[in-house]
């Protein structure tokens, strides 16, 4: 059968999973996709630089529009970053020339994925995002397809892996900020601005993603009350311990007879709970459906391997024909939600 052809644009940290897991598990990923799935160009900036794989068999592109635009790219995978820029310029020349995309870009899907996702559907194309929601864990999977039949009353969760790793990593080793933000650098897990992790942005870029999935309203980020955990200091985190509590990341969705209500914000969580038995960079994701009850999802939330574990799920999952709309329902039966200032305290 005709293989699907791959155009990714970024080869860093989670580029390079993508092309290590194809190279990889190619027999694997062809029986599972019931076609073989091939790179055919690759994207970055600096063509020089040793990425640690053999890319001799793929076609180079220094602009990633240009590669959005190739003849022999089927599907368009953007994982550059950047909530501008090249990233929206080449995932819009793919969607105009024909293409699915396939992203694991949160800034760009908070800020623009309501527009995208629109001109998507116009085209018949769609755009798939699970590695943009909390990594690894299949979140998008699980509205989108597994709790399809229940009515989402609330989300909840720890969705940033740099800000859990800094929080933790400073209470448990007793570490200074600035050793555990360079470990959480090793690993990979910081955005290109580490601002977007730390000030809580990131956090909630993720949660306005998944509030959409979730409640079926508009992309609305700039509605999600933010704080981020720049105020927290070791102090607060030996006094939330004396009493028994861990400080995390939280960032909550709920459906009220107002309407939506998003934050993310630091918050208490007991230390015995599972939310604050939540390590290093571990996401956390709570889904409560009104038939199915509560289901906890957990896992890496950030890192090389698991990004790319979701990224090629969803180009499984488009080789095998699956097109589930991107937010899960016609951009025409959505709604909005409501603007941050509205929310309660
Ligand atoms: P990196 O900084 O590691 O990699 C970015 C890649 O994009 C690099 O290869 C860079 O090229 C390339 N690039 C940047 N600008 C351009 C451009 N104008 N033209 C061509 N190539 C360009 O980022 P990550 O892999 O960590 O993140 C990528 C995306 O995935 C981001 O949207 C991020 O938010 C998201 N993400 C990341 C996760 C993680 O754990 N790292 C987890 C979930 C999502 P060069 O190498 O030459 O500099
Ligand atoms: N910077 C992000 C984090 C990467 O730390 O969670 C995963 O989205």
């Amino acid at each position: 059968s005709e293989p699907l052809r791959l155009g990714i644009a970024g080869l860093g940290t989670v580029g390079m999973g993508v092309v290590k897991i194809a190279q990889a598990h190619a027999a694997m990923l062809e029986r599972r996709a019931g076609r073989p799935i091939k790179i055919t160009a690759v994207s970055a900036r600096d063509r020089t630089r040793n990425r640690d794989a053999d890319l001799s068999g793929y076609a180079w592109e220094n602009d990633p529009v240009a590669l959005a635009r190739r003849e022999d790219v089927d599907l368009f995978i953007e994982v550059m970053g950047g909530d501008n820029g090249p990233a929206k310029a080449s995932t819009e020349a793919a969607i105009a020339t024909g293409k699915d995309v396939v992203t694991a870009n949160k800034a760009l899907l908070a800020h623009h994925g309501q527009a995208l996702a629109e001109t998507a559907e116009s085209a018949g194309r769609v755009i798939r995002f699970e590695a943009a929601v909390a990594g690894g864990i299949p979140v998008v999977k699980a509205l989108t397809e597994g709790l399809a039949a229940n009515e989402i009353r609330r989300v909840m969760g720890v969705m940033n892996g740099t800000c859990n790793y800094i929080l933790t990593r400073m209470e448990s080793a007793g570490l200074a900020y600035d050793q555990v933000f360079e470990e959480a650098r090793q690993l990979g897990y910081l955005e290109a601005d580490p601002n977007l992790d730390v000030g809580g942005i990131d956090a909630g870029h993720k949660l306005s993603l998944l509030a959409a999935v979730a409640f079926g309203t508009r992309v609305s980020f700039d509605a999600v009350e933010l704080e981020g955990i720049g105020r927290v200091s070791i102090d607060d985190i030996r006094r939330a311990a004396d009493m028994g509590y861990r400080i995390k990341l939280l960032g909550v969705a709920q459906m009220t007879g107002r309407g939506l209500e998003q934050r993310m914000s630091p918050c208490l969580v007991p230390a015995d709970s599972p939310l604050g038995q939540l390590q290093g960079g571990t996401n956390m994701v709570v889904l409560e459906g009104d038939s199915v009850g509560q289901i906890v999802l957990r896992g890496a939330g950030a890192g090389q391997g698991p990004t790319a574990s979701a990224v090629m799920s969803d180009v499984i999952d488009i080789a095998r024909g699956i097109r589930v709309s991107t937010f899960g329902q016609p951009a025409a039966t959505l709604c909005d939600a409501i603007p941050a200032k509205a929310t309660a305290p």
